[in-house]
């Protein structure tokens, strides 16, 4: 650790401890740091989350970790994508992870033996050349795709990239918007807790109970030997994901209504977001984007009818079998992203935010409610503060014209990254690292804070909210 980072950080019992009073560490030092970590994190074609806990090719991950590399290499940041798109499936699907065959069958589980994309899979389109998972991650890589371009016109251009990606990055959009919306409302579902990205949210405790859990024997958890078991889920959750896992597998992966099926705030907001990012790339390639922008447009308006509730002043989660899941979570604030939503939505969010629910003492954004009844600080998705969220929500911020709001969040993250050695993520009120340290996305998009001062994502048609 540098001295400037000494400063700011003092280390206890479990590890760094981030001091929210203290001066930010310097920029320059931070850039170096974050390089470092994604230096330490690359394979060669793309960059692992954590080289002990998740030491294969992430989908959400590697589409958070090219926004942040565009700044160090636009080229390793092309390949970043390049690579994960090399693995879709002729369904149009994007596996959530990509197994590097390097590592052995024991550090990661369910491995590669458990998904058997390529028999399993086989109908569904899975490549023969390369194992996958079989369920898919929030779709921010059109979005990515479109932030990497900008980032070096000239090079993408020469290596042709955005002609390559995008027929994939369309297929993608046309999987998820044909084969998922499995509520007919015309939002996408997602069929497992580790499809939306917050594993462990207790927004999937109602819709998860309904799942038997797979008896402890019959798997062997591979997290716990490099995670503390008060930041991970319980082996009964991992039970229950590996029931879920297994009957999707079993049934060939084809969609359609099973035990958990949610539509999810973060999840469609990402989606829209990339469509527009999508449309965007059709733009530049020469083809109109307006069915694209329009399309987006007809989303944002499903997600404000399906999952806006008033009375909570953000967006919730709908599970198709038991309604309206009464829980904060942060993928109800994500929507802020996009700059098109109706006022009134976009100010009560601005306000829940700023409220009890979610002013943490870092000044980051908590993954759940503080004073909901399922809170712990620690556990994995149950609490803590994460810096992909924070980077949407400070972008969002941003979007909305809320520069104060979104330079106070900014430095923030800026702080609790830095002290906390880039973990993946961290106790929302003391900064406390928990989970995998040197985390790929920390130190990404890190970098892209850094770098991207004026956030513009281009993530509405013109941007500006409706009145
Ligand atoms: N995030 C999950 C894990 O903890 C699966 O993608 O392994």
């Amino acid at each position: 650790m540098d001295r400037t980072a000494q400063l700011t950080a003092r280390v206890t019992g479990r590890g760094i401890v981030y001091d929210p009073l203290s001066t930010a560490p310097s920029a320059a030092s931070l850039h170096v740091r974050a390089a470092r970590v994604l230096a330490a994190n690359w394979t060669g074609t793309s960059t692992v989350p954590s080289r002990h806990l998740y030491p294969h090719q992430w989908s959400w991950d590697s589409a958070f970790i090219a926004i942040g590399l565009r700044h160090l290499s636009p080229l390793r940041a092309q390949t970043e994508l390049e690579t994960l798109l090399t693995a879709q499936w002729g369904d149009g699907r994007v596996p959530h992870i990509v197994f590097s065959p390097s590592v052995p069958l024991d550090a990661y589980f369910p491995s590669p033996d458990f998904w058997r994309s390529s028999t399993a899979g086989w109908a569904a389109g899975a490549p023969r050349t390369v194992q996958t998972s079989g369920i898919v991650q929030p779709p921010v890589h059109a979005l990515a795709a479109w932030l990497v371009h900008r980032a070096d016109p000239g090079l993408s251009w020469a290596r042709g990239f955005l002609a390559r990606v995008y027929p994939r990055l369309a297929a993608w959009h046309r999987y998820l918007l044909r084969r998922r919306d499995l509520g007919g409302g015309g939002l996408v579902s997602v069929v497992h807790p580790w499809e939306q990205g917050m594993d462990n949210s207790p927004c999937w405790d109602g819709p998860l109970a309904r799942v038997s859990p797979a008896p402890t024997r019959s798997f062997r958890r591979a997290d716990l030997d490099h995670g503390a078991p008060e930041d991970r889920p319980t082996d009964l959750d991992y039970g229950r994901y590996v029931r879920l896992a297994a009957d999707y597998r079993d049934g060939g992966y084809a969609d359609g209504e099973g035990e958990f099926t949610v539509e999810d705030p973060s999840f469609n907001a990402l989606l829209i977001a990339s469509e527009h990012a999508l449309a965007r790339i059709a733009a530049e390639l020469g083809t109109p984007g307006t069915a694209r922008h329009a399309r987006a447009e007809r989303l944002t308006a499903a997600l404000v009818e399906r999952l806006w509730d008033d009375a909570s002043g953000m967006f919730l989660c709908r599970d198709l079998r038991g309604g309206m899941i009464r829980e904060r979570s942060v993928s109800g604030l994500v929507p802020l992203l996009l700059p098109g939503l109706p006022r009134e939505v976009s100010g009560a969010l601005l306000a829940t935010l700023r409220g009890p629910h979610f002013a943490a003492r870092t000044g980051l954004v908590p993954s759940y409610d503080l004073r909901g009844p399922a809170f712990e600080p620690n556990r994995y998705w149950r609490g803590p503060a994460w810096f992909n969220t924070a980077w949407l929500v400070e972008r969002g911020l941003r979007a909305h014209g809320e520069k104060a709001a979104a330079d106070a969040l900014r430095t923030a993250f800026l702080h609790a990254a830095g002290g906390s050695g880039f973990a993946e993520y961290v106790d929302p009120d003391t900064g406390e690292a928990c989970g995998a340290p040197g985390f790929g996305w920390t130190a990404a998009l890190t970098l892209d804070l850094l770098h991207d001062m004026d956030g513009a994502m281009e993530t509405g048609e013109e941007g500006g909210d409706r009145g």
